[in-house]
């Protein structure tokens, strides 16, 4: 007897640096999980690229590869997609092959684009109809660098040959071979094409972007009906049922149902999402409103706080620098000194996402003495995610929404010194949850619902199952002193 609780539902999770796949079992428990990282490209300063049929090849492999060994104790009965969201893909309808490399949500090429609409004062008017602020992370501009850079793209935009898409888009496109081109509501709204008041795709941005509509989506609910997988792939026809971008997904998969319910979700950068309700809360300190689900034709609300580098930092410390073998070590190199002695590193590899939107700002690190090392320097990566995640906070507070414990999830949240650090700073209770793939399970629950094997969210948010409860300890004076360090360090960032 298997100690697992068929139906099972295979989840792909495809996320910036890696593809994964996971199936959960009936209960949520993880029963086979498979993981392929596939390669950058950073073309030119501020470009980053990713090879659609590396997208393509990693998912395939590591669904198939998680689908047979979970097989081999029961049945996988739907499929639920979560993915990297904002990246850019355009393909050809007719053959699949996408006609540029994916542009990457942390490209930051559209710049100039973005700042000739703010200089034009378009900004407030995309920001009533999308809930975001003007920026190159955001698909629209990246969707028309596209159309305006490959030969004939525009024209057989327009003539309907081509086909726009984020991740999840171009996959499900993949997955039912060309039979669904869809896309869900959350992944829809970071496209800054998508009117998050009206639930539908909007004349007036697709025109001041110059998107044409024939490329787009169809818009479907985040638990909804997307298809069947090609039978070839996976021996069977399998249901796509359940859709959302992953900082969504793992708001899910965290049971944020209700408002002033939060997470944060430490991977290659960190996402805050705080529910906000069936109503888009209007952000006066630069945070963006988003829709966090939609079920049964109902929207839910967040207000999210992006930061670009979270885990990416700690990669570099280990890629770039070489001080480091394995992230693992980042916790040991911090703990073995008292204080951060002075040092901070502001990680602007990619310019500053929220509060601040500074695309041209770079990295830097302050307070260096003769005697700082590996350990300084492993640590100021380590805080510098704290810290960021306190300027959201901060952020959060402001906009009137209010937050009580952070529930954490993502690569990072098993250091517990982290967690720690994250709840002296930010004075609150940080929790963690046992299952830390909450964006696979997200997918999972959601892809579930549709298939019937969950009922509602509330017997979801009674899954949810706490790990361990970090309570703020660190002295008031000892806080203070560290957010002002980092405070004069991202002073220095943003001159
Ligand atoms: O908005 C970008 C975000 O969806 C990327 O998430 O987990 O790949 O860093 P991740």
């Amino acid at each position: 007897m298997s100690e697992f609780e068929p139906p099972y539902i295979l989840a792909i999770d495809q996320g910036t640096t890696s593809s994964r796949a996971i199936v959960f079992d009936s209960a949520g428990a993880i029963v086979a999980v498979s993981q392929a990282e596939f390669p950058q490209h950073y073309p030119q300063d501020g470009w980053v690229e990713h090879d659609p049929e590396d997208i393509w090849k990693t998912t395939l492999e590591t669904a198939r590869k998680a689908f047979l060994t979970a097989e081999k104790s029961g049945e996988v009965v739907a499929v639920g997609v979560t993915n990297q969201r904002e990246t850019t893909i355009v393909w050809d309808r007719e053959t699949g092959a996408p006609v540029y490399n994916a542009i990457v949500w942390q490209d930051r090429r559209t710049g100039e684009v973005c700042e000739r609409l703010r200089e034009e004062g378009a900004e407030p008017h995309i920001a009533a109809r999308t809930g975001l602020i003007l920026d190159p992370y955001f698909s629209a501009t990246k969707a028309a660098w596209i159309l305006d850079t490959v030969d004939d793209a525009r024209a057989r935009a327009e003539a309907g040959e081509l086909a726009f898409g984020t991740v999840d888009s171009f996959l499900i496109w993949r997955l039912t071979g060309g039979k669904t081109h869809a896309t869900d509501a959350t992944n829809a709204c970071r496209t800054s094409l998508y009117n998050i008041h009206e639930n539908q795709w909007d004349d007036a941005l697709l025109e001041k972007f110059r998107v044409p509509r024939d490329i787009l989506p169809d818009v479907r609910d985040c638990a909804d009906d997307y298809g069947m997988t090609d039978p070839e792939l996976f021996g069977r026809a399998l249901p796509i049922c359940g859709v959302a971008g992953d900082q969504q997904a793992a708001a899910f998969g965290q049971a944020c149902f209700a408002p002033g319910d939060i997470k944060s979700t430490y991977g290659t950068g960190c996402f805050v999402l705080i529910n906000t309700g069936d109503k888009p809360l209007a952000s006066q300190n630069k945070l963006l409103s988003t829709i966090a689900y939609r079920l049964d034709g109902e929207t839910t609300y967040s207000l999210e706080g992006s930061i670009f580098i979270a885990g990416a930092a700690v990669q570099w410390l280990r890629d770039e620098l070489q001080i480091i073998k394995d992230a693992a070590e980042t916790a040991a190199l911090a703990e073995s000194i008292e204080t951060n002695n002075g040092v901070y590193l502001v990680p602007a590899f990619t310019g500053l996402g929220a509060p601040h939107w500074a695309p041209d700002a770079r990295a830097l690190i302050t307070g260096l003495t003769r005697g700082a090392g590996r350990a300084e320097i492993a640590r100021a990566a380590l805080e510098s995610v704290v810290y960021q995640t306190a300027d959201l906070m901060t952020a959060i507070a402001r906009d009137g929404a209010d937050a009580k414990t952070l529930r954490v999830d993502g690569g990072m949240v098993a250091n517990d010194w982290l967690m720690q650090f994250l709840a002296d700073i930010l004075g609150l209770p940080v929790e963690r949850p046992k299952i830390l793939e909450t964006t696979a399970l997200g997918a999972a629950y959601l892809a579930g619902l549709k298939a019937g094997i969950f009922q509602d969210t509330e017997e979801i948010a009674e899954r949810w199952r706490l790990d361990a409860r970090f309570q703020p300890a660190m002295a008031p004076e000892q806080r203070a002193r560290n957010l002002a360090g980092w405070a004069d360090a991202l002073r220095r960032t943003l001159v």
